[in-house]
């Protein structure tokens, strides 16, 4: 891992993915890692983001020693919880995957072209025309889909890349909140090359395009070098009731039902999964051996709303020690 080596923080970009013989080595040491102390480090808003989620899955994995040197998420989206655990050093190497040839573009443009999408984007006018513009292109281009995935997630309700959802501030930009609101171009660069500096450092190992089922695929031929505990997987799978709407690629029932089926059957990786609390995923992963069900409440603010209500994720998952303030969460 030659880039990511040597005691000084200034380093070249990284143009092109770490091989799986590098999951072995050490990271080099980030620029600024303080930049990961914060709560909001993605570039992407995500629907469903898992922010709240993560301190969880930190200390399940801080629990169970030593930590896995490979870190995945098959559904990153956002990739919240896979850029804390890299920025953090939680993990020493990550992989992001995702079926949503936007959103795959968007991470490996970000970690391995980062200096092209930071000058893309402060190229790029803020406007409902552009805003048009961007809602009707068909990009070919690995670079040019990155530029959607990051235009379109900044400037539409809620981030919503696909489907209906409009522009933030509406067609007449009547509201106090304009298409422009969410798209502080310096708070954006800071992130850009925080993910190229995760890239470069060789934490962020590798950006797939991927269905998940291709993703466990690939782990399995390239990573089969790595032992039970030194793979963990975490995956954020669309919402059962919400996902049609929310996300181009999303999931019927019968894709929960087959993802519970593979997880059930894995004996060479560590996994958790998470989902709104319901009862459809509660009794999917009922009486699978070795397999715990947490539930966790947490607090959160409703779109249009000024209160705070409460409501659960479940986490499931097949890694044997809790932390102890989650073992009243088991259900
Ligand atoms: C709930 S979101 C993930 C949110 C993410 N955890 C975060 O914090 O931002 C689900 C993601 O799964 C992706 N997806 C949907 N179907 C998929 C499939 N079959 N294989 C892989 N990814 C898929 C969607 O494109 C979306 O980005």
């Amino acid at each position: 891992m030659v880039a990511g080596g040597g005691s000084s923080p200034q380093r070249a970009a990284r143009r092109t993915p770490w091989t799986p013989a590098d999951v072995r080595d050490k990271p080099g040491p980030l620029t600024d890692s303080r930049f990961f102390e914060q709560s909001v480090v993605s570039p992407l808003r995500y629907p469903g983001a898992k922010r709240q989620l993560t301190p969880v899955i930190e200390n399940m994995i801080r629990a169970n020693v030593p930590p896995p040197r490979l870190f995945v998420e098959p559904f990153c989206g956002g990739a919240t919880t896979a850029l804390h655990m890299a920025g953090r050093g939680i993990v020493d190497h990550v992989i992001l995957a995702d079926a949503d040839p936007l959103v795959a573009a968007f991470w490996y443009v970000a970690a391995f072209d980062t200096s092209w999408l930071i000058g893309a984007m402060h190229a790029e006018p803020v406007t409902l025309d552009r805003w048009d513009w961007w809602r009707l292109a068909e990009p070919r281009s690995r670079r040019d889909k990155a530029m959607k995935c990051l235009f379109l997630n900044r400037t539409t309700f809620s981030g919503i890349l696909h489907g209906r959802a409009g522009p933030i501030g509406g067609r007449a930009q009547a509201s106090p909140y304009k298409i422009d609101c969410r798209f502080g171009k310096a708070g954006l660069e800071r992130r850009l090359k925080a993910v190229g500096d995760l890239a470069a450092t060789g934490r962020i190992l590798d950006v797939w395009n991927l269905d998940w089922r291709e993703t466990f695929q690939r782990l399995m031929q390239e990573y089969a070098h790595l032992s039970l505990d030194e793979l963990a997987v975490y995956l954020d799978p669309p919402y059962v009731e919400k996902a049609p709407y929310l996300y181009e690629w999303s999931f019927e029932s019968d894709q929960h039902e087959a993802l519970a089926r593979e997880l059930a059957q894995a004996t060479n990786f560590r996994w958790l999964l998470s989902y709104d609390d319901n009862e459809t995923i509660r009794t999917l992963y009922a009486h699978v051996p070795g397999v715990t069900r947490l539930s966790i409440p947490h607090r959160y603010t409703a779109a249009g709303s000024e209160k705070r209500s409460v409501r659960s994720e479940l986490l499931v998952t097949n890694y044997p020690d809790l932390p102890p303030e989650s073992r009243s969460q088991v259900i």
